[in-house]
């Protein structure tokens, strides 16, 4: 099946980053996003993600223009009615998100695929509430998606071979990387990424030693780009609590309990980067 029509639901973090990738490679994009400051802001990330690579002369202005020029931005799922393709960046709540699929089933045409960007939640379980679970697929992109060469492809259940392999070529012809893992809990990588984020969390709360020290051990002796602690202010605190409570209810092991310093962090809104405050300080910019 060929892909040409996509609608990105969600335009935060991920949304924008996803919808940029789509347009540069010439798709034509609904961004949809029921807040319309989020809209905005969405929009506001992909002009300077795009300007930054016109900077570094990975792309040309018009290619920047032509991007931007095929991103449709607006606040109503109707949007998404033309869609060969709909992929849902939204909150990380499973609750929230079957909502937004069993009303994607009623408005998207029927060859249309569904696919969730979902860190950790079952794609079999949100298939399940469309009438189409067989075209119901995971397509977890990295963050920042315009630069992570990543695709955790999930199949659910149900997923048809025919969905799993358009999505396969769909990633590829990103420039993607697609790697395909089964259906659990957090799949592969955020059952092996958050517990490490948990146990730096943990050291801080223990006071084993200062969030700048304890990232400087990662990236220094581990050679991560980012240290633990800024990757999950990049990430957001609240994406990070919200996987690790599907891990721990998912597979049901304490190793995965989140840390209560997370739990307390995102209580008081410090969500990372884009509230401006984490375990570091940011600018008003997220
Ligand atoms: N859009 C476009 N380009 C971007 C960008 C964006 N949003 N962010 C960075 N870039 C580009 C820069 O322009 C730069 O390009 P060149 O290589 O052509 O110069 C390149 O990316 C590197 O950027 P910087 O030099 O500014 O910064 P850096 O060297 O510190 O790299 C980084 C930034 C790529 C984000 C790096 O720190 C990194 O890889 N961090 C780890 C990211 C990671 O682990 N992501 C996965 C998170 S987990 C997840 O996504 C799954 C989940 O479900 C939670
Ligand atoms: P975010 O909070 O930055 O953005 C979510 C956006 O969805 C917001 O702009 C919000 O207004 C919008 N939204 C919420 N409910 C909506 C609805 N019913 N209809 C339309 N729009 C709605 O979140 P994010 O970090 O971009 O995460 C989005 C998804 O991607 C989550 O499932 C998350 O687990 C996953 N993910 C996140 C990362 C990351 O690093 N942040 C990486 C990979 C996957």
């Amino acid at each position: 099946m060929t892909i040409r029509d996509v609608a990105v639901i969600g335009a935060g973090t991920m949304g924008n980053g996803i919808a940029h990738v789509f347009a540069l490679r010439g798709h034509p994009v609904s961004l949809i996003d029921s807040d319309p400051a989020a809209l905005r802001k969405g929009m506001d990330a992909i002009a300077r993600n795009l300007e930054r690579q016109v900077g570094k002369q990975a792309i040309s202005a018009e290619d920047r223009d032509a991007a931007l020029a095929r991103i449709d931005a607006q606040e109503g799922l109707d949007s998404a009615h033309a869609a060969d393709l709909v992929v849902e960046a939204i909150v990380e709540d499973e609750e929230v998100k079957t909502d937004v699929f069993r009303t994607l089933d009623s408005i998207v045409q029927p060859h249309g695929i569904l696919a969730s960007n979902t860190s950790s939640i079952s794609i079999t379980r949100l298939g399940a509430v469309t009438s189409r679970p067989d075209q119901t697929i995971g397509m977890h992109f990295m963050n920042p998606v315009p630069v992570m060469t990543l695709v955790e492809v999930i199949r659910g259940y149900e997923t048809s071979a025919e969905t799993h392999s358009t999505i396969v070529a769909l990633a590829e012809s990103l420039g993607k990387t697609p790697v395909t893992v089964r259906d659990y809990p957090g799949f592969v990588s955020n059952r092996v990424l958050m517990p490490m984020i948990n146990e730096a969390i943990f050291c801080v709360m223990e006071g084993v030693a200062e969030p700048e020290a304890i990232d400087t051990v990662m990236k220094l002796g581990m050679s991560h780009p980012m240290g633990p602690l800024t990757l999950a202010d990049f990430i957001g605190l609240d994406v990070c609590l919200a996987i690790l409570e599907v891990l721990q209810a998912g597979l049901g092991d304490p190793k995965y309990r989140p840390c209560p310093l997370l739990r307390q962090m995102v209580a008081a809104g410090r969500l990372g980067r884009k509230t401006g405050a984490g375990f570091f300080e940011y600018g008003e910019r997220a």
